[in-house]
This record gives structure tokens, C-alpha cells and sequence, in this order.
């Protein structure tokens, strides 16, 4: 669905003014990116202001339109819409300073893209009027190329912010062809916990279970290859069961001969992963316990193994 001046747009921002003008400060990953798949919708990117001149020069040239800017306060006096889609750290200075040069007024609905920061950095604009929401790709997006395919579709995305902020964002998700979640601004920094834990801890683990596989003859390649169907059908397991009810093994049986077999050899072998097997071993027995499928004296034995 193409978005024109006149819709939906310029009734949640309640104004007659021709709101899908945007600009973007801080022409990287995913500035250029948004800046291209929001400009196939039919929002119009207007200005572009980065630190250096030729990030600029590269976004106008793949969005095919908009002016840019050296001082960001004026790119984002351009546009009702302001992303800025600086690294984390810049994002609440660079505001700041579009602030206090009176870059932003009542109309300005003002956004970051970062997943471990919440719309608060941006008090700044909220004080000059403006609303402040934060909008973040469930993703990881590379530079982008002439041509790609949106990295945006069928993605999930979360939303935070005041309550226009959110509403003009759920409109922004879907106009990129993504999928919205809202969460509640204070719950942002375990929001993005979670994404930590359930990708980059995931990876954590399975290099682990690979280490494990080596020490026992087979070549990194072949490792990762004999785990895959594993690993594969517990993600599936624990899509269509939830994660208490896709658990299996020794701990879930109650096992603890062979819990104390593994730490026997582990300890020996690999002391490197000792602290993080028994501590593994703790939550997952949690995990068992709260099925109810093992006795309490199968669950003393385990506890007591699994003490560092
Ligand atoms: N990439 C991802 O996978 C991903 C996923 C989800 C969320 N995010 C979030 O998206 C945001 C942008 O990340 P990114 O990956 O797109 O970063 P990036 O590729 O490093 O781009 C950041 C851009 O900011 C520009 N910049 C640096 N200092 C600046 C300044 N003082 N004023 C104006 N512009 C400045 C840089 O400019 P020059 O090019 O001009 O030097 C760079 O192009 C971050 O909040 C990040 O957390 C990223």
C-alpha cells in the first residue's frame, strides 16, 4: 500500500501539513535503508545529515531524492519525521543538540532504531513538543546494496514511545512490510536482554556443545553438521510445545548418574566449561522440576551436583 499525503498518516499526526516527509540523521546501515524501502512506499525522504559528506552523497543517490545537510538540526527542521539512526552512543547528544538549535517543534515525532535503548534518551526533543518513540528491527543488516531486497520484510519490529509515537510507528512497521510488537518503555533494556540471551547466548551454547563434539574426535565442520538436525528440531520443539515442555535428557529424566558421569569428564577435559555446564544444569533443572516429572530426592541429587 503506497502512503500519500492525506491519509492515515496526517490524521494521527493531526495536522494538514503533508506528514510522510522524513529525514535521517546518520546515513549508515540502517538509515540508508530505511531511507529506500520508506521511500518505495511513498514517504519522501527529504533531507540527510551524517558525519561525512559522502555517506550523504550515497543515501540521496539510493533513495533517489532529498537534499543534504551538514548540520543535522537542519535536516530535521525539513520533516515532521526525524530517525536518527546514529551508533547508540551518539543518539541523546546529537538530539540534544537538535534541540537546543530549535531542530524540533510539535509536529515532530522523533525516533531511534537502537534495541538496547529506550524513546527516554530522547527527552530532549519531548521537552521542545515534539513526540519520541523508538523502533527496533529484530535484525542484523548489512550495508545496503543497489537492488536488495527490503531487509525489512517479514521482520519483527518493537515499538515504544508515547502514544502517537507508537501509533505512527505500528504505521511505519507495516508500511515496510514488517511485523509490530509495542513493549512498555521501562521494560526496553530487558526486552533487548531477551534478544541478547536468544541469539548471541544461543551461539554461546552451541559452541560449547561443538567443543564438547571436537574432544571427542570429530572436526569442527562435522561437529556442527551431526548437531544440526538437533539443534534444528528443538528450536521446532520448542515452537510448537514452549520451552518447559521441549526439554528432554538426563536432567529432565532425573538422571543424575549420568549428569555426574558428563562433570566427571568435563572437569578433567574441558575445565574451561565446568562453571557453565553446572550452571546450566541449575536453571534446566528448574526447568524439570517445574514439569514435575522428577521426585525430590532425583532433585537433591542433581542440585547437589550441579554446586560450582
Ligand atoms: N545494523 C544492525 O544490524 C542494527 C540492527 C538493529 C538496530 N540497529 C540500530 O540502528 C542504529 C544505527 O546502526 P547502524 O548499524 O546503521 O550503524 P552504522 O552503519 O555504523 O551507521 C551509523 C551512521 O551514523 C553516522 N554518524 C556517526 N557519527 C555521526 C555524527 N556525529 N553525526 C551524524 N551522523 C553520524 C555514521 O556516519 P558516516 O557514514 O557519515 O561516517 C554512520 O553512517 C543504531 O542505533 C543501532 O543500534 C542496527
Amino acid at each position: 500500500m503506497r502512503l500519500r499525503p492525506g491519509n492515515f498518516l496526517q490524521k494521527i499526526m493531526n495536522t494538514n501539513k503533508t506528514h510522510t516527509d522524513f529525514c535521517i540523521i546518520g546515513c549508515g546501515r540502517l538509515g540508508i535503508s530505511l531511507a529506500v524501502f520508506l521511500s518505495k512506499q511513498g514517504f519522501i525522504p527529504k533531507a540527510f545529515s551524517s558525519r561525512s559528506p559522502e555517506s550523504v552523497e550515497r543515501a540521496i543517490g539510493f533513495a533517489g531524492k532529498g537534499k543534504g545537510y551538514k548540520i543535522p538540526s537542519e535536516a530535521a527542521k525539513t520533516s515532521p519525521l526525524v530517525f536518527i539512526t546514529t551508533p547508540d552512543t551518539l543518539i541523546e547528544p546529537i538530539c540534544e543538540k537538535i534541540a537546543t538549535e530549535g531542530g524540533f517543534t510539535h509536529d515532530s515525532v522523533v525516533y531511534h532504531l537502537s534495541g538496547a535503548l529506550s524513546s527516554s534518551i530522547l527527552s530532549s526533543a519531548k521537552k521542545n513538543g515534539a513526540s519520541t518513540g523508538s523502533i527496533h528491527p529484530l535484525q542484523a543488516f548489512a550495508p545496503y546494496e543497489e537492488g536488495q531486497e527490503s531487509p525489512f520484510k517479514g521482520i519483527n519490529m518493537s515499538i515504544e514511545g508515547d502514544e502517537r509515537a507508537v501509533e505512527l510507528g505500528k504505521e511505519i512497521v507495516n508500511a515496510l512490510k514488517a511485523n509490530s510488537f509495542t513493549i512498555p518503555t521501562h521494560a526496553k533494556t530487558v526486552y533487548h536482554a531477551s534478544a541478547v540471551v536468544a541469539s548471541n547466548y544461543l551461539v554461546t551454547l552451541e559452541h560449547f556443545a561443538l567443543e564438547l563434539l571436537k574432544q571427542a574426535g570429530l572436526s569442527e565442520e562435522n561437529a556442527y553438521e551431526v548437531l544440526e538436525p538437533l539443534i534444528m528440531g528443538t528450536l521446532n520443539n520448542i515452537r510448537q510445545r514452549g520451552s518447559i515442555n521441549a526439554l528432554t535428557g538426563p536432567v529432565a529424566r532425573g538422571d543424575d548418574v549420568i549428569v555426574s558421569r558428563h562433570l566427571t569428564d568435563i572437569d578433567e577435559k574441558l575445565p574451561q566449561f565446568s562453571d557453565l555446564y553446572r550452571l546450566l544444569g541449575r536453571y534446566t533443572l528448574d526447568l524439570a522440576a517445574q514439569r514435575g516429572e522428577i521426585g525430590p530426592d532425583a532433585q537433591q541429587k542433581l542440585a547437589a551436583l550441579f554446586i560450582f
